[in-house]
């Protein structure tokens, strides 16, 4: 059985991959500092696999903590490298923190990889580095743009360095491009768990739909797209999930033509914010209480997937509809608030 190290396994994406990863006969282990998350979630792990999960409660900037955990482990095979700082807002404020951050755990883990020969490497990227696109949908060649915000030029210079890093190493990696992860998993034991208001649209509707927030904005709905509002491809996190497990298969199988392979996560499909509220609206039965305010700094414009390549080369094919990433979404800000409620 293979082992995998899955750093920031205690986040949203991160959990879910975990749980991926076990139904599909890895062994895990999880680095969290638990900055921007709790280690809670990996009981919920535990509920739905009936696998214990441990996590390394280190900081992966620091390269002695981080050394010490493969020198415990010997044995890992690959790893799956989420942790990192990801909101937008927050890394205007704070650029640096986040250039010290998502730049120095990448680094100490690619150290890491060479002194002890961990050859397989998939990287958690982010549709961001595209900036706004002329067009949509984009592939994988589609190129990329000044990013439009520090966080989105973390995730350029982190591709970027994993792809210089593979030509002077043995290491053979996989860039993943998120489009927009959104839901829980079906087994409501897992979900996102945002920290403070959420930046997010689909936290946003369904605190505001359950009261946590008591009215959401709309931003803007005068762009040129069907209804006004921006476009973008939503895609259920267990469909990013089990992306991961086999983009790991396709490199343990020696499947890659190439050191470092580009991948987008999206259905193909994009959606404007009006038409994710009304999809919400009709699958909660709850209408939301929306106004429509100014746009929001940085937003682009429409972004969608050209997904062709990850279902052909990686046999990977979107499962969830945008009702159901609705549907599950509101059945766990449901259980939040009954667990708050005990
Ligand atoms: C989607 C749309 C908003 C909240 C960001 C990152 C991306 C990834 C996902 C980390 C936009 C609108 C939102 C609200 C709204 N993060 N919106 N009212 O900006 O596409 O992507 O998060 O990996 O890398 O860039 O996602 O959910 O913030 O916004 O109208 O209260 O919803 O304007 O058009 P985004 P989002």
């Amino acid at each position: 059985m293979k082992k995998i190290l899955v750093t920031g396994g205690c986040g949203y994406i991160g959990s879910h991959t975990i749980v991926d990863l076990l139904q599909n006969g890895f062994e895990v282990i999880s680095a969290d500092n638990n900055s921007r998350s709790t280690p809670a979630i990996l009981e919920g792990v535990e509920r739905i696999t009936g696998k214990k999960v441990k996590n390394y409660f280190i900081d992966l900037c620091n390269l002695e903590d981080t050394r010490r955990l493969f020198i415990d482990n010997p044995d890992i095979s690959g790893i799956i490298h989420f942790a990192a700082f990801k909101s937008v807002g927050e890394s205007v404020e704070k650029p640096l923190m986040y250039f010290e951050n998502n730049l120095g755990s990448l680094f100490n883990l690619l150290k890491c990889c060479t002194e002890f020969s961990v050859d397989t490497f998939v990287f958690s990227s982010s549709c961001t580095v595209y900036g706004n696109p002329d067009q949509s949908p984009v592939t994988e060649e589609t190129p990329i743009k000044m990013a439009e915000s520090p966080y989105g030029y973390t995730k350029q210079m982190s591709e970027e360095i994993i792809q210089q890093t593979v030509k002077a190493t043995n290491i053979q990696a996989i860039l993943l491009r998120y489009f927009n992860p959104v839901g829980a998993h079906p087994s409501n034991q897992i979900g996102e768990v945002p920290i403070g208001r959420p930046a997010n649209l689909v936290p946003a509707i369904t605190q505001t739909a359950i009261g946590k927030l008591s009215q959401m904005q709309v931003y803007g709905n005068d762009y040129p797209t069907r209804d006004g509002s921006c476009m973008r491809d939503y895609i259920h996190v267990s469909d990013i999930a089990h992306a991961h497990t086999l983009a790991l298969n396709y490199l343990i199988e020696k499947n890659n033509k190439t050191n470092c392979e580009i991948f987008n996560l999206g259905t193909g499909n994009g959606y404007t914010v009006l038409e994710v509220i009304k999809t919400f609206e009709k699958i909660s039965e709850h209408p939301l209480n929306y106004v429509i305010g100014g746009r929001r700094n940085g937003d682009v414009v429409a972004i969608y997937a050209n997904n062709e390549k990850s279902q052909q080369l990686l046999g990977w094919k979107p499962q969830y509809t945008l009702e159901d990433m609705m549907q599950t979404a509101w059945n766990w800000e449901l259980k939040l608030k009954e667990e708050q409620n005990k």
